[in-house]
Formats: C-alpha cells, structure tokens, sequence
C-alpha cells in the first residue's frame, strides 16, 4: 500500500490542487499547519487512513485528530457537543486547539484507534485551509513524522523522514507556531488538558472564562500520549545548568555532545572554548523557544551527535508544553 515512488514535492502555483486531487485518489500528502506539519488523508475513506499508520508505523490503536474547515463541519464526527467546546471553538478556532468531543455512534472510524471520543481541529494555516474548503471534508492528520519521532516544522523534515513512504509534500514554508496543538478534553463537563501546547490554561481561563485541569491534576492516560515521543535519533538529555560545566569538560576531550540552552550557561561555554557549531541558544521567551526548539533539534541531529544535552528550562506553567516535549524527546 505504501508508495515505492519517491515522495513529490509540490512547490508550484499548483501545489493545492495537486495536493486536493491526490487526497481525493486516497493519497496521503504532509500538509503544513501552523503548528506542524501534518500527514493527511480523507477522514472518511478507510483504505487513506489505514495509510497513515502504514507510513508512521504508528499502532492503530492511537487516535488521530481530524482537521475540518470550519466549526459547522463538527457535527458530523461528534455528538452531544457542550455548550464549553462551543464556546472554546469559537474562541480559539481556526487555531492550535484540538478538543476532544464524543464520536457519534455511527462513525465507526479508524481515525478514532477505537475510543469513542474524537480528536477535532480547525487549523490556521492558509494553505492547509485552502485544500480543506476545497475537499470540504475532514482531512485525518498526525504530525508527519515516523512513530516516535521529532516532529517537522518544514517540508525538508517530513522528506527526511518519510521520502518513499507518502505521495507528496505540499512545500508550504516552515510553521510558525513550532509545536504541537494543545489537547482538551472537552466530552464531559469536567475539561482537561491532556497535551499542553501552545494554548495554555491562563490564556483559556482569559480568552473564555472556562476553567480546565491540566495533566499533573489528572492524569489521563490516553494511548498514543506515550513517554518516550518526539525524540531525536541521538540520546537526548536534560542536564540542571549545575550538570554543565562537567559535559563541557567531556568535549573538550573530544567527545561529540551538541549542547542547547536557553539562558543560564552562556558563560560557562564562552570560557570552554566550545566549538560554535556545537551550541545553540534558543529563547528564553517560552514561545519563542517552542518555536524553534523542533528546528534547533532536527538541525543538531543530521550533524549525528553523540549525545544532546539540553538545559533544563524553567518550570512555570508558560512552559509546559516545551517541558513536556523535552522531557519526552529525553526518555530513554
Ligand atoms: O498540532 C497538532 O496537533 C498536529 C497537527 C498536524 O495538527 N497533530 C498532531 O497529531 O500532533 P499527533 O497524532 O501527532 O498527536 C495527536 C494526539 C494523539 O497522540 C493522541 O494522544 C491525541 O492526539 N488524540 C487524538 N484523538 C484523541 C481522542 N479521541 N482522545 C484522546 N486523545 C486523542
Ligand atoms: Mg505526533
């Protein structure tokens, strides 16, 4: 089932219809959105879906978000809808929100990995919309990225990893946003966060009034929510800024450790005469950092480091959803 050709990359002025017609055959194409890209295929053919997990390797029982063109579309995948999700989708729709919602009984669809809730989201990105109102369907889409994996923020990233394994790349630039969708539970009164992302709790509670747990109150286990994900080919590890000084001794006798942080150690590496393709400073704004953390590591990896050291960022709530992909990509 998985395409032998070389996966295309669609740069021209053609690239959304090329994209459209190659969904409507029951292709999967890596689309851009604002927080990732996406692997896409029709939510409502079962032969496309079942692509997706092919090319991912990703087991069939983890659920996918379905990405729709507008809010009005959400009835035909979910039922008994609260008067909160309403309320959260018309504040923060198109955008990296996904809300999960009750699946309507008679869905019965791969893309739910047999839970009966479902994953929604309207995205931000023009390009992905576009191919969206075209279909006016919903389009099934996990990060483009094999099971496990560092998700992609450009089209070089997805070729990377999925060249062979899909039809086609839409070349739509890099995402601005950099990490993935905030996840909320939205199916019962109680709502939960059960992936932070760039939508936080605080900006919910402002935007709408609505309160929502987040995951160290509940902890909800849902499958696909994993460990040990977003992870780099290279062992990646959180070191406390203390832990610095002894890593950087290591390379100078040689070893290959690549080194990302934020803040706190500029002076320690200025002193350690660390080769400069070996650092890289991400932002101590948790937004900006976020945005450019899946880049910086993608970068540092295709150098096939020994090890990457990360510098454990700060903790407050603006930055749980970059703790949790860091401390995921570093599960070993
Ligand atoms: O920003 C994003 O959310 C990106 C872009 C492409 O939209 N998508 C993305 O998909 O990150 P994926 O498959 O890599 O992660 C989605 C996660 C799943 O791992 C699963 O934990 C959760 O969404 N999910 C999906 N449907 C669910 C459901 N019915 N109940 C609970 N969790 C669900
Ligand atoms: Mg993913």
């Amino acid at each position: 089932m998985t395409s032998l050709q070389p996966t295309q990359l669609l740069n021209t002025e053609e690239r959304i219809n090329q994209a459209v017609a190659l969904l409507k055959a029951g292709e999967c194409v890596a689309l851009p959105t604002e927080t990732v890209y996406g692997l896409a295929a029709d939510a409502t053919n079962r032969d496309a879906v079942a692509k997706i997990f092919i090319a991912k390797g990703r087991p069939t029982n983890h659920p996918l978000i379905v990405h729709i063109p507008n809010q009005s579309h959400v009835h035909h995948w979910a039922k008994n809808v609260n008067k909160a999700a309403i309320t959260l989708a018309d504040a923060f729709w198109p955008g990296p929100l996904t809300l999960i919602l009750n699946a309507k009984d008679d869905l019965n669809s791969p893309v739910t990995g047999g839970l009966p809730t479902i994953g929604l989201r309207v995205p931000a990105h023009p390009e992905f919309l576009a191919v969206l109102k075209q279909l006016n369907t919903g389009l099934a889409a996990p990060s483009a990225n094999r099971y496990k994996q560092l998700s992609p923020i450009s089209a070089a990233h997805v070729m990377r990893d999925l060249n062979g394994r899909i039809s086609a790349v839409l070349q739509g630039g890099e995402c601005n946003v950099g990490i993935e969708s905030t996840i909320v539970d939205a199916s019962s009164q109680q709502l939960r966060i059960l992936r932070p992302g760039p939508i936080s709790a605080a900006d919910i509670l402002q935007k709408t009034g609505l309160h929502v747990s987040t995951p160290h109150s509940h902890n909800e286990v849902v499958p696909g929510n994993v460990k040990a994900h977003y992870q780099p080919n290279a062992p990646a590890m959180l070191a406390n800024t203390e832990d610095f000084a002894k890593i950087l001794s290591e390379n100078s006798q040689g070893k290959s450790h690549y080194l990302i942080y934020s803040t706190q150690v500029q002076q320690q590496l200025l002193a350690n005469d660390i080769p400069s393709e070996r650092i890289t400073k991400l932002s101590s704004c948790p937004i900006e950092y976020a945005k450019n953390m899946y880049k910086a590591l993608h970068l540092i990896d295709e150098k096939t480091p020994l090890n990457i050291y990360i510098e454990k960022p700060p903790v407050g709530s603006e930055w749980a959803a970059v703790n949790d992909r860091l401390s995921r990509a570093a599960t070993s």
